[in-house]
């Protein structure tokens, strides 16, 4: 059955730029609640631990860099189709190709630096909320 939750994170190049308010108004306007929210900053290991799937890909070590250098938003959102919806807002993984309007298209810096996350699955939704929200940290 399809979970209606998905999770994202602002990631630290958004957060320095001061997007997270006009981020958060982006995700709010488009029909998604939030169920848990926190303002916090991943360790080295956190970075490697919640990426580990990309583990072998030639730009781990820079992506593991890039997301525990600075704080970020970590949030759960609730939504019919959540996931797939999430990923239309956000926009593709590379600005240079996320639709106009998109989160990535308005703020991200390049296929790195790309602003925001959003779970490819339910079933990671599950595991990415679970890895930052223990259930009481979530209010549906
Ligand atoms: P995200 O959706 O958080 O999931 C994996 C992340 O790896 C992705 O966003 C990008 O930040 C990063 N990433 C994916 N492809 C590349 C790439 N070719 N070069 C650098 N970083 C990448």
């Amino acid at each position: 059955m399809a979970s209606n939750l998905t999770f994202t994170m602002i990631k630290p190049d958004a957060v320095a730029a001061g997007h997270i308010g006009a981020i958060l108004a982006q995700i709010n306007k488009a029909g998604f609640k939030i169920v848990a929210m926190k303002y916090t900053k991943l360790s080295e290991e956190k970075a490697g631990e919640f990426y580990d799937i990309h583990r072998a890909r030639p730009f781990f070590g820079e992506l593991v860099e890039f997301m525990s250098s600075g704080p970020i938003v970590a949030a759960v959102l609730e939504k019919d189709n959540a996931v797939a919806d999430f990923r239309t807002l956000i926009g593709a993984t590379n600005p240079a190709e996320a639709e106009a309007g998109t989160i990535r298209a308005l703020y991200a810096k390049n296929i790195g630096e790309n602003a925001v996350h959003g779970s490819d699955s339910d079933e990671n939704a599950l595991i990415e909320a679970a890895f930052h929200f223990s259930g009481v940290e979530m209010f549906r």
